[in-house]
């Protein structure tokens, strides 16, 4: 894992959003302030950006503040998403923006599923992988176009794009990771070699070339169709998975699904030469259903937060959030609670 070791003041931008993302980041905050005591101090700036920014004024993200931002060590994110706003144009304007703009290739999300928490799958046993999915690449580079659109000739193209580079720095950080992680050490590639022909070859190629480094780490690989079927009849079988953009998307949303839900599931978007700021944020969006109750469960946003932590070597506080909110889970998963009253029982573990 990349980290930039014992930073003691980390610059951070805080994209609150929309919907209970606003609700939830104030509780990741409190945190990571009592999780990390005197040890780092954190310097916050706000970026009022999202639904409500874009039907107010038509801004999704100026230049201007792309520039501000990549001077922060990292950017932590509630969510964005709001039904009024045609969907595709934040999520394109301003998520995909910041990846892109930001190098994050390697968007990593685990999935653990902590005790108390009700898993949808009658016997889900042990579960507890991480997903390595390449975030700039394959179908989601933006490559393609739309001819004749509104006439019967009308055509669309979507190009896959794959560079060894790219699925060189996703399997090495999945290697790398299944190495620290020290549980199965095992990587499993996704993807669909056998219609994908030539970007599978490519991903397989380049997962021999990577394991030969790692002889202490073993490594298969599975048709993306038949990790979905796995994913719900053996999710305990898998230790790190590595994918493309598409699969990755797919698959975590199910994985998600298989520990329990949206409400614990954490992300990171990381740029692994920290040249530009790497972006933590759940994996669930702005709510809308719920936003304004105050009910949002945080713990995504907290396990986010903490994956920040880690990301910059404070591998100890990070643990210690992780152990906090795996401790609530599992005594108060089932009642009714809060945003805040959550926040306040984890940071009365840590
Ligand atoms: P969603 O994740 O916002 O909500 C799905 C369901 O899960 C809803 O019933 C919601 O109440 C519930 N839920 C989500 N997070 C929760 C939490 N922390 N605690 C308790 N319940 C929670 O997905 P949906 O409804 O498809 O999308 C809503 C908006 O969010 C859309 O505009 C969508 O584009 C956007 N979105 C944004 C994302 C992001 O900012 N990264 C990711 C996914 C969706
Ligand atoms: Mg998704």
């Amino acid at each position: 894992m990349n980290t930039q070791t014992s930073k003691k003041t980390l610059d951070i931008a805080v994209i609150p959003g929309d919907g209970i993302g606003r609700e939830i980041v104030p509780v990741a905050q409190a945190v990571l302030k009592e999780a990390v005591g005197d040890s780092v101090s954190f310097n916050y700036t706000n970026y009022d950006l999202g639904a409500d920014r874009y039907l107010r004024d038509g801004t999704l993200i100026t230049d201007d503040q792309l520039k501000d931002m990549d001077q922060k060590d990292a950017i932590l994110l509630g969510a964005v998403g709001d039904p009024r706003v045609k969907s595709g144009i934040l999520e394109r304007g301003l998520l995909l923006k910041l990846r892109f703009a930001f190098d994050q290739a390697i968007n990593m999300r685990p999935s653990k599923l902590y005790p108390g928490v009700k898993s949808p799958l009658a016997d889900p046993g042990d579960i507890d992988f991480v997903v390595i999915r390449e975030g700039t690449e394959g179908l989601y580079s933006g490559m393609g176009g739309l001819l004749r659109m509104g006439t019967e000739h009308a055509i669309a193209t979507e190009t896959s794009m794959n560079t060894e580079f790219g699925i060189e720095r996703a399997v090495r950080f999945a290697f790398e990771l299944a190495r620290k992680r020290g549980g199965k050490k095992h990587v499993t590639m996704v993807n669909k070699t056998n219609v994908l022909y030539y970007a599978g070859q490519l991903w397989l190629w380049v997962m021999d070339k990577v394991g030969k480094e790692y002889p202490d780490v073993t490594y298969d690989y599975l048709h993306a169709d038949a990790c979905t079927i796995f994913l719900v009849t053996d999710p305990s079988r898998f230790d790190v998975i590595v994918t493309d953009n598409l699969f990755g998307d797919i698959i975590t949303d199910e994985a998600g699904a298989v520990v329990g839900g949206i409400g614990y599931s954490a992300s990171a978007n990381i740029n692994v030469t920290d040249e530009h700021p790497s972006m933590f944020e759940p994996i669930h969006g702005s709510a809308p259903d719920i936003a304004g109750k105050g009910i949002a469960n945080p713990s995504a946003t907290v396990l986010s937060a903490a994956m920040l932590l880690q990301h910059f070597g404070y591998d100890e506080a990070a643990a210690r959030i992780d152990r906090a909110v795996e401790a609530d889970a599992e005594e108060n998963s089932s009642r009714k609670r809060s945003t805040d009253q959550i926040g306040q029982d984890i940071i009365a573990r840590l």
